[in-house]
């Protein structure tokens, strides 16, 4: 619910339980010896609340400014503007930063006006001399307790003046804008740090004074950081509980998100482009967006704040919402280049007699592909590998009663490739320097318009002709040299690359309604809410060891929702690290989001094809657990444990990992979380399928076999008997019929 209380000049922004409130400062703050405007504040757009929403809204403060500090410290630059262009006494992180066609580059943006439709605000800033004006655009996303919002400069000037950069205002950093944590508390981030085969892993440090910033400049979202923050107070929130604010930005190219702790306490986060390397020349008539920005509030810790996101993406954000996601076979790990149509449709035979959905052929199936280094760009059949198309692969897999899914790298391009060899203008590079290769590719410019048609009309044409129902979209490079001459003005090519690639995404969406995307970055290089409003899965790392995926599952899952999580069973011996778990031990752990198989099926001997059969089965009764249910997540370290619960209280699957045993002896009961505490629950051991209870047994916690209330369950634990390392469990919490 948004309203603006006319009498106190505020926006009140409301969820559930979160309110964001922000007001026009109508008095300015006195400074001694100061009078003009510019320095009191007066006329600023002034965050005023971020938290738990109030049940009297007459409780919100109204916006004052702080008051100065000496004659280096401005009310303009102490106080929570939420979105401080540059101009005047600010010193902070701006969210605008423009040079005028005179080369003023002093923004003086002023309040104009506001309007509301429904769960969305606009609020229009101008900077009259010159015709520029901002919209900052605010929706909120009650149920979730989110609210998003973005910034949308518009050149409305005449478009006479004259000057270096033609009449354009060149927009030099432009970020969705800033919020505010309160004054002086001791704040905690958490992110995601990592690279690649490690990424999204937790870290959490403490927010010092001086500015922090977590970004990529790699052209695309990066394995190394991902666009998401939390901040609680103190260390204070934890699982279960806690004040939680956080956040994440919707924008699959270079981006960044500052934290700024000032000399006075004042926590300040602003999120979007990253100005590295960055213009946009704005000339009249034109406008352009900021990325969005995703933020929220909880007072249920780190568990409530991932379940939020989880649940607005499969509502709101994902394009296939919450259908549920088919268990896949990929070939990648089993036959890397190497495929052929009868070695594919061998593997396929074998996925289907296991129960799987959806078979996918990964790299190595087009132009001259046998190894990477060549091919990338020419997306026809290599017909020496299939030598009749693609067609009888696609028809066996069906007539075995699966959908097929297709591995591509639309924006490379190999130097040796007919494509690269027709236009080697497409690609990023400054003339007469060097064009630097990584992995044996190019980077296709898809700022150049041509480019972006290439690419819509080679993927259009794939779909068009085979009955493909899937899509791996993969990226194995970071741009580099990101010289672009298709329009003058290279500074604007990264912005430009993502804007294509959305718009590629979104007519290949509605010309093929019945194609699902992943999106692929060497594995999880490019996962972000931007691209996750086009692709509905994700292949969160190339690293497929079990144990070291349920750490980067663990992050992941601070922000995705399991339904995006894309997780293989692979082999016993995995490729990084020699690591040899067992079949059941990575079931499991691939279990625990997308199901999919990557094994060299014909490595499998019956008792193992059999015990795969039975936990595919397994997985398609508790996907919808999975896939659509709430996540709690109990513990990780020497012992992995969370639990998946359906909104209804009807049933609960809880995981277990033990990745190491010290000292021997009897680990705690795990406790879960998320039953309906009045409701009764029987626990039952689904996988592995012997039972792991030796009766009699200590009875302080809780058995397989047992019905208890979902209070006692959550209170006394569940005994988990397992002992050596790298073993693991699956249980299902299931109500009782007479509740
Ligand atoms: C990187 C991906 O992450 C892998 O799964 C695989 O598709 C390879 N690329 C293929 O080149």
């Amino acid at each position: 619910m948004i309203r603006f209380d006319a009498s106190r000049s505020l926006w009140i922004l409301e969820t559930a339980s979160a309110a964001f409130v922000f007001g026009l400062a109508r008095r300015g703050s006195s400074v001694d010896g100061f009078p003009q405007s510019r320095l009191s504040g007066e006329g600023l757009l002034l965050q005023t609340w971020y938290g738990p929403r109030l049940s009297d809204p007459s409780e919100y403060p109204e916006a004052v400014p702080e008051p100065g500090w000496a004659s280096f410290s401005t009310p303009a630059s102490l106080s929570p503007e939420i979105f401080p262009a540059a101009g005047g006494p600010r010193f902070g992180e701006p969210s605008l930063a423009c040079v005028f066609p005179d080369g003023v580059r002093d923004s003086a943006l002023r309040y104009r006006d506001y309007s509301i439709d429904g769960e969305k605000l606009s609020v229009f800033l101008d900077d009259s001399a010159y015709g520029l004006e901002v919209e900052l655009e605010f929706i909120a996303h009650p149920a979730w307790d989110l609210f998003s919002r973005r910034a949308i400069v518009r050149n409305r000037a005449g478009g006479s003046a004259a000057s270096s950069s033609g009449g354009s205002v060149l927009i030099e950093s432009l970020l969705s804008g800033a919020v505010y944590l309160n004054r002086g508390g001791e704040y905690r981030l958490t992110h995601l740090v990592g690279r690649w085969a490690g990424e999204t892993r937790i870290e959490r440090c403490p927010l010092g004074e001086g500015r922090f910033t977590i970004d990529s400049s790699r052209g695309f979202t990066s394995h190394h950081a991902n666009p998401f923050f939390a901040l609680d107070a103190g260390a204070s929130a934890d699982e279960d509980s806690g004040d939680v604010r956080f956040g994440c930005l919707a924008w699959s190219g270079n981006w960044k998100i500052s934290f700024e702790r000032d000399n006075f306490g004042l926590v300040k986060i602003s999120a979007g482009y990253q100005d590295r390397d960055f213009s946009i020349p704005l000339s009249s008539g034109q406008e352009v967006a900021s990325p969005s920005f995703i933020f929220g509030f909880t007072r249920g810790g780190f568990g409530a704040m991932s379940r939020a996101l989880h649940g607005w993406q499969r509502s709101a954000l994902s394009p296939s919402g919450s259908e549920l996601r088919r268990v896949l076979y990929n070939s990648w790990e089993a036959t890397a280049f190497s495929v052929d149509e009868a070695g594919q449709t061998a593997l396929a035979e074998k996925a289907a007699s296991l129960g799987v959905e959806l078979f996918v052929m990964d790299d190595g199936w087009f132009g001259e592909r046998t190894n990477d280094r060549a091919g990338l760009g020419d997306w026809t059949v290599n017909r020496k590998k299939f030598p009749r198309g693609l067609g009888p692969l696609i028809a066996r897999v069906k007539e075995l009663g699966m959908e097929f899914g297709l591995w591509v790298e639309p924006e490379m391009v190999n130097p040796d490739s007919d494509l690269y060899r027709a236009h080697p203008d497409w690609i990023y590079h400054y003339p007469g320097r060097t064009r630097t290769e990584m992995r044996n590719q190019f980077v296709l410019n898809l700022s150049i318009p041509a480019v972006e048609a290439y690419v819509f009309d080679a993927m259009h044409r794939l779909l068009s002709e085979n009955d493909i129902r899937f899509v791996k979209w993969d990226l194995n490079r970071s741009i580099s040299e990101p010289g672009s001459h298709a329009h003058g003005h290279p500074r604007d090519a990264n912005i430009r690359h993502i804007e294509a690639l959305y718009r590629i995404m979104t007519r290949l969406r509605s010309a093929h309604p019945d194609v699902r995307f992943q999106t692929c970055s060497g594995g999880g290089g490019r996962i972000d809410p931007g691209i996750l409003a086009y692709f509905d899965q994700a292949w969160p790392s190339d690293n497929t060891d079990a144990s070291d995926r349920l750490v980067i599952q663990e992050g992941f899952s601070l922000i995705y929702g399991a339904h995006i999580m894309e997780s293989w069973v692979t082999a016993r011996k995995n490729w990084l690290n020699g690591r040899e778990l067992s079949l059941e031990y990575r079931f499991h752990a691939a279990m625990a989001g997308v199901l999919g198989i990557g094994e060299n099926l014909s490595h499998w001997n019956e008792e193992e094809a059999a015990a795969a059969k039975g936990l595919i089965a397994l997985y398609k009764d508790i996907r919808p657990l999975v896939q659509n249910g709430n996540l709690y997540r109990l513990e990780s370290a020497e012992r992995t444990s969370f639990l998946y619960a359906a909104d209804d209280g009807s049933r609960a699957v809880l995981f277990v990992f033990l990745e190491r045993n010290r000292f021997g002896g009897r680990m705690p009961p795990v406790h879960p979380r998320g039953l309906d505490p009045d409701a009764r629950y029987e626990l039952v051991q689904r996988s592995p399928a012997a039972p792991l209870f030796s009766p009699p047994s200590a009875e302080i916690a809780g058995r397989a076999g047992m019905t208890l209330s979902g209070a006692a369950w959550t209170e006394r634990g569940v005994e988990v008997p397992l002992r050596e390392d790298h073993t693991s469990a699956i249980f299902e919490f299931k109500r009782s019929p007479l509740d």
